[in-house]
Order: structure tokens, then sequence, then C-alpha cells
């Protein structure tokens, strides 16, 4: 472990403190009284508290009597034997009191809008899941989507929820290794793409990337291949295998009677990046997330019938999922989806569409606030954004600075900011404040919702008290949305996240500390993942990306802070033969290419340092913390001396520093 996190003080000083404004609590959902209530629920029976909410919140097919099965812990199980559908939660329920409500506002990068009513989402989701009826998917085969920002993404997904089959989404800027380890991984049946999308100008090419990564044997599981026409591109169509969406959906009904499934019927895989070469396929459950997503939709966005929420998260990653896919459709909001990037044409992009559209809670990543801010007040003042009451934050610290922008520039002054702490593998929101209950302090994510049981310990499980004292952020009982495994690879479950205590508590990989009031501080990750734009990166994938290369032998990857992005990718990398001297520029953008071409243009290396060898403790691991002080600028509090060549530290350095 790179970082001990009870050694590290903070160093945030953040004293100030923002009530919910009046006019907002005059109409919350939640107010602190309704909050305190849940929590001394929650805290009173855990298990009752989690069945009613699950009576409450979904619509079950056959009734549960069992609220959590710990036969197999940590393999939790809950609700066990219930059945439900979650595309029929999301999509049927509102058909009677709001099938003419607008499910989806969408606009493309291009300027095209679209409003998909929850009727007519409906009939799409049913038309393609019979599509896929027809294809001979079943209950339990896996589908791989790998699609824009488009509205298309959500009806695949929830065409997949309505059949029982499995979905994992892989972002559309993966590349085709990426995309050929996620497919195999799976064992996909079918893969869902198109023929590009529009994002940064210019065309995304997906189908090109599919080809790439089922090309040969690659990939022996995908019989088929459903290509959506999106951006009008002449694609190549292999005949047999590939067909076009509009084509497959056309001759089919826009009534698909549900599929039932057991409540521990797995919803979904979503593929992230770990301590290892190869992602984890974290596999969800139905009822348990989708529970968890209806009910932090509406506490944590104090959801409303006439609100416009827009999270601009792209499906490929569990935000897309949770607040955009399932989340807010289960509580029958009206969603935007945008397919692009925020800077085209200009800047205002994100500001000119809340205006359009009347966008009244705002949800996204610190790393867009932070490029935004940047680029100056000017920008959103041009449009009306009076229309927000609600924003918030999500994937990574937000730092104060990041916060107080957002906080004047965007709402006004009038909105309360939720910094909401969650992963990909706790399917939900898990530390958040409620908007129009609790006080928010710039760059904390406050409390921990009702039902859930977060603790900071040290290294030996023992909770960490003292104010501002850093240790693990662990969750000490279990909750319905958390991952019930890593697809394939149990023994992989129990190492990443129950191992270092004994299965005791669920250990979430962040270092985080408490104030005086018992609000959570993250302090990042404590292991080999890095955030780079929100988006999360294992360094051991970028450094297998680079062996890959003809031209390198050995490489190691670590975090840098930067500016916009949290942080970015700085490579050490040894060379086959004689390390590189002279003008290296040219070895150094064929390498960033490289791992932008295998990987995707996310994992790009910001910094390459060529270097004679890694430092390498005794028993041949590499000194990561000492190359990320060095990459850092940091002094280097390490031991070198048992170095097998010392002098290398100064060459770790670089050339500006070598004599
Ligand atoms: C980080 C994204 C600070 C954290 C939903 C976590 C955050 C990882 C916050 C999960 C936040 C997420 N403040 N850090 N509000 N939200 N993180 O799986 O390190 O892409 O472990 O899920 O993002 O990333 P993932």
């Amino acid at each position: 472990m790179p970082v001990k996190p009870d050694n590290i003080e903070s160093a945030l000083q953040e004293a100030r403190s923002f009530p919910p404004p009046e006019g907002f609590v005059a109409h919350t959902r939640l107010d602190s009284a309704a909050l305190e209530a849940l929590r001394r629920e929650a805290s009173a029976d855990h298990l009752g508290f989690w069945a009613r909410m699950a009576w409450e919140q979904l619509q079950w097919q056959r009734p549960f009597t069992v609220v959590l099965d710990e036969a197999d812990a940590p393999n939790y199980r809950w609700f066990t034997d219930g059945q439900l559908n979650v595309s029929h939660n999301c999509l049927d329920v509102h058909l009677a009191q709001r099938g003419d409500k607008v499910a989806i506002l969408f606009e493309g990068e291009p300027g095209d809008v679209r409003r998909i009513t929850y009727r007519e989402l409906h009939a799409e989701v049913c038309r393609f899941a019979n599509a896929l009826v027809a294809l001979g998917v079943t209950a339990g085969d896996r589908v791989v989507i790998y699609l824009p920002m488009v509205p298309e993404a959500v009806v695949a997904m929830h065409a997949c929820a309505r059949i029982g089959a499995v979905h994992s989404v892989v972002f559309g800027g993966f590349a085709h290794h990426s995309l050929r380890e996620r497919i195999e991984d799976a064992g996909a049946k079918v893969v869902i793409t198109a023929d590009g999308g529009h994002r940064g100008g210019s065309v995304v090419e997906l189908k090109a990337a599919v080809d790439k990564a089922i090309d040969g044997d690659a990939c022996p599981s995908v019989q088929r291949v459903v290509v959506l026409r999106r951006s009008g591109r002449a694609v190549p169509m292999v005949p047999e295998r590939d067909l076009w969406w509009h084509e497959l959906t056309a001759a089919h009904s826009a009534e698909c009677a549900p599929v039932w499934v057991d409540a521990e019927h797995p919803l979904f895989l979503l593929y992230t990046s770990g301590s290892t070469g190869k992602p984890k396929g974290i596999q969800h459950a139905s009822a348990g997330y989708l529970l968890g997503a209806k009910l932090t939709s509406q506490w944590v966005f104090d959801l409303r019938d006439d609100d416009v929420f827009w999270c601009t998260a792209d499906v490929g990653w569990v935000t897309g999922h949770s607040y955009v896919a399932y989340g807010p459709l289960s509580a029958g909001a009206t969603i935007v989806m945008y397919e692009g990037a925020p800077t085209i044409p200009d800047a205002g992009r994100f500001w000119k569409i809340c205006q359009t559209h009347g966008v009244t809670i705002f949800y996204t990543a610190p790393t867009a606030l932070r490029a935004l801010m940047k680029l100056g007040d000017e920008i959103p003042a041009r449009y009306d954004l009076s229309k927000i009451r609600l924003l918030g934050s999500v994937g990574e610290p937000i730092n104060p600075e990041a916060w107080m922008w957002y906080h004047r520039v965007i709402g006004q002054q009038r909105c309360p900011i939720v910094d909401t702490w969650w992963q990909t593998e706790t399917g939900a929101i898990m530390i958040a404040p409620l908007p129009g209950a609790v006080a928010t302090k710039p760059g904390s994510c406050t409390l921990p919702l009702p039902g859930i049981d977060a603790a900071i310990v040290n290294d030996n499980g023992d909770e960490v008290t003292a104010p501002d004292a850093g240790g693990y952020l662990v969750i000490r009982k279990p909750w319905p949305s958390m991952l019930r495994t890593i697809w394939r690879n149990n023994d992989r479950y129990l190492a990443a996240y129950w191992e270092k205590f004994q299965n005791r508590f669920y250990v979430a990989g962040d270092s985080a500390h408490r104030d005086r009031d018992g609000y959570y501080w993250i302090m990042g990750r404590i292991d080999d993942v890095l955030k780079v734009s929100g988006h999360r990166l294992g360094t051991m994938e970028i450094e297998s990306a680079l062996v890959a290369h003809p031209r390198v032998a050995e490489a190691a990857v670590v975090g840098r802070q930067h500016d916009i992005k949290g942080e970015s990718v700085f490579a050490y990398v040894v060379c086959k033969g004689a390390r590189p001297t002279g003008d290296t520029s040219a070895l150094v953008q064929e390498l960033r290419d490289w791992v932008a071409e295998q990987l995707g243009p996310i994992a790009r290396p910001d910094d390459i340092r060529f270097t004679d060898n890694l430092p390498k403790t005794r028993s041949g691991k590499i000194m990561r913390r000492l190359l990320r002080a060095v990459a850092r600028g940091e002094p280097i509090t390490q031991d070198v001396s048992t170095l097998e060549n010392p002098a290398i530290v100064e060459q770790l350095r670089g050339p500006d520093t070598q004599s």
C-alpha cells in the first residue's frame, strides 16, 4: 500500500459553513427533522429500515420475506426470495400517471434535440428488448453496450434489464484493447455500438473499434453486433454478424412483457480499474441496486415532479448508470442527456443547455468545473441560470476554490451544493448532504446517508476518533446497493474489499478524516488507482500498455497533481537497449499516442521520463512512493540506501536536475 493513511494529518483547514438556504428548506422533501427520524430508525434497526424502504420504493412481482442473507458473507444477498424487474420499475410504473411526461431531453453535440416521453421510451425499450430476444439473448446473457451518449444507450440498458440480460457498458472513450478485454471477460453474446458519436467537434469511430476488438480469434463469444445509425458515416458491415439497429427493431412490437427476475439477479457488470493490470467486472444485483439509485436520487437531489435533472456523466461510468439511466427514471424525473464535449462550440455549452432546457438540478465533476472556472465568469454570465436550484459534484475531491466558484457563479449563492462520495462498487451515493437538511462545507461530502454505517479506522481496524486524524474509509454494515462480487473472480472481490480487516468491514480504498462536527473529508485513493479528470484509471493498466510497445522494457506509472484534471499520468519508462538521450520528443510522442491507441485518450500519459532502471525494494517491488515524490517534486523521505543503484534518483528527477 503506497500511502499509510493514518499518518496523514489533514492539510485542509476549511472553516466556512453554509446552512441550507431558507427558500430551499421551505420546499424540501426532507428537512432536518425528517432526516433525523430516518437516521434514528436506521440505527435502531438496520434491516427493518431497509426492508421498509424496499417495500415502499419498489414494485415487487413476488414479495420478499428475507431481508438480508448473510450465509456467504461477505457475499451478501438482499431481499433474496423477492422478484421484480428493474425496467418495469423505471418505466411501466409511470405510464398511467406520467406517460406523456418527458423522460429524456436529448441534445446532440451538433445541436439536434429530441424529447422522449415515458410512453415513447417504454415503447422503444420494448421494441429493442424484443429484438434482442429475437437474436437469441436470454436472461443471464451478457450484452456489451459501446455507444455515444444518446438516448439509445439508455434504451439498450433498459431493454437488457427488461429481459434479464446483463449489460456491461463500455465507455466510448476506451479504445479497442480495453473494449476487447471487457468483451472477453464478460463473455458477451451481443455488442451494441454506433456508426460514430459526436465528441469534441469530430466523430468517434466506435464501430471501427468494435471491429478491431473482435478481429480474428478475439472475443469468440460475440455472435451479433448491432449498429445504431448516429453519425451517418459509412461503416463496413460484416454479413451475418452486423445488423442495423433501425432495421432490426422495425419489425418488432412496442409491447414486451418484463421477465421477472430474482432480486439478486445480476443487473449489470461495470468494469473499473483496481490495483492490478486487469479491470474488475463489478457486478450489481437488480433490486438492491435499484433501491439505492432511487432512494438517493430522491434524497440527495430532492427530486420534485417539475424538476429537470441533468447529470453530465457518460453512461460508461457508474454515475451515468445510477443518475442517468436508473435512479432519476425510477423516480419519474425528466433527465437531460448531452452527447458531446463541454467546449463545443465554446465553453458556454453547459450553461446554454441549462438555459435552453430549464435545468433545475445540475450534477457534474470537479474537473469540468475547474476547466470552466479557468475560462472566467463572463461565459456563464451570458446565460440565464435562474432555474437552477441545486448543484452536485461527484467523482473526486472538489477543492474549496472550485466549490466557491460553483456556489457563487453557477449557483448565484442561492443553490445548495451536494458533494457526493460513492464508488462503482457502492452503486449509489453513500456520503452526501441532504440539501434541505445539512449545512455544507466547501470540500467536504459531509455525513453518511441514513442506513450507511461509515467509519474511519486505523491499520488495526480501530476506529479513529480524534478530529482531523486520517485513516481508511470503511463501511461497517452491508447495504442493498453494494456490489455482489467481481465477475468470475470472487477471490479478487474478497481480497480487494474485505481481507484487510478480516471481513469485518468493506474497505473503500480511500483515505479520509472527520472534523470536529463529524464531517467526512475524502483525502484520496490509497491504492494504485488514479483519478484523471474524474475517470478511474489503474496505473498497472497503463504500465502494461507501455510495455507492450516494442521499445519498452519496463514502466512505472504514478499520479501527479494537476490543476484541472485533479491528477495526471506520469510514466517512468525503461527502454530496451540504451536509455534514449538528447531530443526524445518523437519517442515520447510515439509512446503517448501508443497508450491512447491501446486504452483510449483518457489514459494518455502527460509526462514520460526515461530512466536506466526503476527503483526497487530488495524483494523487487517498485518503490512507487519514491516515484510519486519525484514526479511531484516533493522531498524524498524514503530510505534509498537499499537501492541497487542510488544514483538512479538523480536520473528519475529528470534532465533539468542532472549534472
Ligand atoms: C473518488 C465515481 C472525493 C473516490 C462515483 C472513490 C470522490 C472513487 C468523490 C470512485 C467525492 C468519488 N469526493 N472523492 N465526492 N466521489 N470519489 O468508481 O476516490 O469512478 O473511491 O465512482 O472516486 O470512483 P468511481
